[in-house]
């Protein structure tokens, strides 16, 4: 591999959508971010200056970060974050990775604005396991927020009520057609007739699972998180914030109607408000002879009902690991440590002398087994590191929900959530099976977890409440699909099997930014192995101090 070189200058930059403009957080002034672009094998260097008030660290959603736990970015969790005037240099080489990835910031919601696509070709001359496309075409899915997402989330936070929600949804920065004030800004897809594209559909949405069609047009589905998975094809996409899927896209051969929109609006099942708004954009053909363009009227593609779990649940189950000689898929047979966390809302009581708009009065928060995360004032990687977890985190995560009960009936009446900066620790190479079940407190929901560090198999997904019994019988072992992030399905569960192979501290969360602002967060530390390659290296010099 080569090394390539970025600078991403963190800075203001005046964004206008909708007919509101306003100073947002960017990379080098741009948004949606630059685009990286690099091959398996190959060493990346990203310089970071930050030029704005905010701290802020970049987070390279996806890369496992093997040998270079210090450059993963979650702020307070493998750094502390880079402050004002401050650099910091990300320095990582892919090893056994290739497909769609994304890289976003990790403090606050600064995410909002700063995100990009980190796309990792096969290595020279290796090749897709589906025909080479005629072109490749980012899309990133985002919201777009007429105010200030810093000011949302701290409002939120000191009210107990949940935040506002975002003005519009957008592609690749552009709301589209649909919103008023937004014609312009409209997401523009020119394709060649009988030509096949490999879409890469990336959800760096803050709070919203998105459906995603086109239409008229089925799309053949390649890859999730950076995995191979066996062909299908499907009218429509269910992705979620931190998921990225590609799928090739075939120009039909001559095209009745020359312009086409496609579109994605909101999947969610929960009771709180939402933005159901919807964005659009155009597939244009381009014809070689001008009378076949004909000015009829687009057609919009028709997505699921917002609440439409039987479409997610489709969707979800359709998804297998390709599993061939060439990418197997390596699921852990055996198990060293099983774990049942119950992911979801809940709530905690209001301070002495604050009025809170949360439920009956309280604050609204989240958590994992009721351990709601509190991020600590020094990186845990440093801690752990330094053999000094004391007073930063406690090495006693608990591994059951702490109250057993009907997870899709009627919650308990105490559901006040308990604060910590809890981990699990696991000896190196630990098989860990982990089920993750939807509380349904405060309304069923899906939660898409993303674990730091690695990427995991789901043997298992199902409604209700998970049988330990029965279930693990139906476990697919042989090619489940493999990713950095999940939906726990609405009123649900997964089970997921990962071989912790990579030291470090790595954290794993809900990656709606709201749940992780409300704790719905914890931490694996996984311990030194005993060659040189399984342990962690000494941090770099220039890493920020807090
Ligand atoms: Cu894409 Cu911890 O995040």
């Amino acid at each position: 591999g080569i090394t390539r070189h970025y600078k991403f200058d963190i800075r203001l930059q005046n964004l206008t959508r909708l007919c509101h403009t306003r100073s947002a957080v960017t990379v080098n002034g741009q948004f949606p971010g630059p685009k990286i672009v690099v091959r398996e094998g190959d060493r990346v260097v990203v310089k970071v200056v930050n030029h704005i008030q905010n701290n802020i660290t970049i987070h390279w959603h996806g890369i496992r970060q093997l040998q270079s736990q210090w450059a993963d970015g979650p702020a307070y969790i493998t750094q502390c974050p880079i402050q004002t005037g401050q650099s910091y240099v990300y320095d990582f080489t892919i090893t056994g990775q290739r497909g769609t990835l994304w890289w976003h910031a990790h403090h606050s919601w600064l995410r909002a604005t700063v995100y990009g696509p980190f796309i990792i070709l096969p290595k020279r001359g290796a090749s897709y396991p589906f025909p080479k496309p005629h072109k490749e075409v980012p899309m990133l899915l985002g919201e777009w927020f007429n105010e200030d997402p810093e000011a949302i989330i701290s409002q939120a936070l000191q009210t107990g009520a949940g935040p506002n929600v975002s003005e519009a949804h957008t592609i690749n920065g552009l709301p589209g057609p649909l919103y008023n004030c937004s014609a312009k800004d409209t997401f523009k897809l020119k394709v060649k007739p009988g030509k096949t594209y490999l879409l890469r559909l990336i959800n760096a949405a803050l709070n919203d699972d998105l459906y995603f069609s086109i239409a008229n047009h089925s799309m053949t589905v390649v890859e999730t998180d950076a995995s191979y998975v066996k062909p299908f094809d499907t009218d429509t996409i269910l992705i979620g914030p931190g998921e990225t899927t590609n799928v090739l896209l075939r120009a039909k051969p001559a095209s009745p109607n020359a312009t086409f929109f496609m579109a994605a609006r909101t999947y969610n099942t929960g009771l709180g408000t939402i933005d159901n708004t919807t964005v659009a954009g155009l597939l244009e053909y381009s014809c070689t002879s001008s009378s076949s363009i004909k000015k009829l009227p687009l057609l919009k593609p028709t997505l699921p009902a917002i609440n439409d779990t039987a479409a997610a649940a489709n969707f979800s189950t359709k998804l297998r690991s390709l599993a061939s000689t060439q990418f197997p898929a390596n699921v852990p047979r055996t198990v060293d440590r099983r774990f049942y966390f119950t992911v979801g809302l809940g709530t905690r009581p209001c301070p002495k002398n604050q009025t809170c708009q949360g439920p009956n009065g309280t604050k609204f928060a989240a958590s994992i087994n009721n351990v709601s995360f509190v991020f600590p004032s020094m990186a845990l990687l440093q801690a752990h590191y330094l053999a000094r977890s004391n007073g930063v985190y406690t090495s006693d995560f608990p591994h059951n929900p702490p109250f057993p009960f009907n997870y899709t009936g009627t919650p308990p009446n105490n559901t006040f959530v308990r604060n910590g900066t809890r981990a699990v620790v696991l000896p190196f190479n630990t098989n860990v099976e982990l089920v993750m079940q939807d509380t349904s407190i405060q309304g069923a929901e899906s939660h898409p977890l993303h674990l730091h560090g690695y990427n995991f198999f789901i043997v298992g997904q199902g409604s209700g409440n998970y049988d330990p019994v029965n279930d693990p019988a139906r476990f697919n072992l042989v090619d489940p699909v493999e990713r950095n992030t999940a939906g726990v399905p609405s009123g649900g569960w997964i089970a997921i099997r990962f071989r912790a192979d990579n030291p470090g501290v790595w954290l794993m969360h809900c990656h709606f930014d709201v749940h992780l602002s409300w704790g719905l967060v914890m931490a694996w530390v996984v311990n030194d192995g005993a060659l040189p390659g399984q342990k962690l290296p000494p941090p770099p010099s220039d890493l920020p101090k807090c």
